[in-house]
């Protein structure tokens, strides 16, 4: 999580991926929408307790990928799809080409998926699965999480925010911009917030996003695909976050990107595709986490019999 890293610092290490708050925030939205039985289950797996929450649990996968502690699931949270060219409209995914080794989100969610229904493995591998499923939905629907284009746009710099463009000696990276900068403009934060201070900043988006999705009778369930067979949902929601570095991220290229404050229009347009993203990952993550329940439970009634 992000607490009080100086900016430099900050901007300086490559990004980690929604900030720790949009991780909680679609943690805390997944929970409205799981069953009480996806509820309770996930919740002796974790050991879910009011210290270490739902939320905590989908933003700690950025706490264990560098340095000496899982430094090889760093490549787990993105896929960087080869043919991307996105200044000339071209955003396209091949998992075979995109995936290489299956060493990328999209295997990532399949494998851990499996070592989730596994109930043979031991509890720490299930219990990491778990958090890593929670996460691994909220990366997959950040636009540049899914995109070739020079490292997922962190090699896309120095961007300018709330500052005139150019920016010589500016150290903003587009990635950042989409993880960061834009949701926490759109929910008023500060560049600095404590742990405490995220946490209910993420409680309170996610009762905002779901109330928005109730009242807005939005069809929540469209697109929804929760067949864990094999990578065909995974890669299909994969697949509509890098059309939207096309549409949306670099929609004019990179030159245009480097050449606004990203802080005005590009925001503006932009805010609600983040908050958009972040609504549906929760939803999207709910239904994959009821449909993985569903099959442990008939499981266990299999060996009751
Ligand atoms: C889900 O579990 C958490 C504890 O992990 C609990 O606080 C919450 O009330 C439960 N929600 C539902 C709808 O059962
Ligand atoms: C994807 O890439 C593989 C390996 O390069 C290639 O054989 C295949 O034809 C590609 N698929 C499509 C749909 O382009
Ligand atoms: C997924 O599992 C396959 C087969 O065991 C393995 O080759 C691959 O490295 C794994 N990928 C990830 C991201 O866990
Ligand atoms: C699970 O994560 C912990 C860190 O929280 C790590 O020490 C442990 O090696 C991991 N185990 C597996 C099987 O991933």
């Amino acid at each position: 999580m992000l607490k009080s890293l100086p900016l430099a610092l900050l901007a300086a290490t490559p990004a980690l991926s929604w900030d720790g708050f949009g991780h909680q925030t679609v943690g805390y939205i997944a929970q409205k929408y799981f069953t009480s039985e996806t509820n309770a289950t996930l919740g002796a797996i974790i050991g879910l307790n009011p210290e270490f929450d739902i939320g905590d649990a989908a933003a700690w996968a950025d706490t264990v990928r560098d340095g000496a502690n899982l430094p090889w699931s760093k490549n787990w949270h993105f896929i960087n799809p080869k043919g991307d060219d996105p200044n000339n409209h071209i955003c396209t995914m091949n998992y075979t080409l995109d995936c290489p080794g299956s060493n990328c989100i999209v295997a990532a969610i399949m494998n851990q998926t499996s070592i989730l229904l596994d109930t043979a493995r031991d509890s720490i591998a299930r219990r990491n699965a778990t958090m890593w499923l929670l996460h691994f939905f909220g990366d997959l629907h950040q636009p540049m999480h899914t995109s070739g284009y020079k490292l997922g746009g962190n090699a896309v710099r120095p961007v300018c925010w709330d500052q005139a463009a150019p920016c010589p000696g500016g150290t903003r990276n587009l990635h950042a911009i989409w993880d960061s900068a834009i949701p926490r403009k759109l929910r008023g934060m500060p560049e600095e917030t404590t742990d405490a201070e995220e946490k209910i900043a993420a409680i309170q988006w996610a009762g905002d996003i779901f109330a928005k999705q109730q009242a807005e009778s939005l069809d929540i369930a469209t697109g929804v695909c929760s067949d864990l067979h094999g990578p065909g949902c995974v890669l299909a929601y994969a697949a509509e976050s890098n059309r939207l570095v096309c549409s949306n991220a670099l929609k004019d290229g990179e030159a245009w990107v480097l050449s606004h404050d990203l802080s005005k229009g590009y925001y503006e347009e932009n805010a609600m595709v983040v908050e958009d993203r972040v609504g549906k990952a929760g939803v999207r993550l709910a239904a994959w986490m009821n449909a993985v329940v569903r099959v442990l439970a008939a499981k266990e009634r299999e060996e009751d019999l």
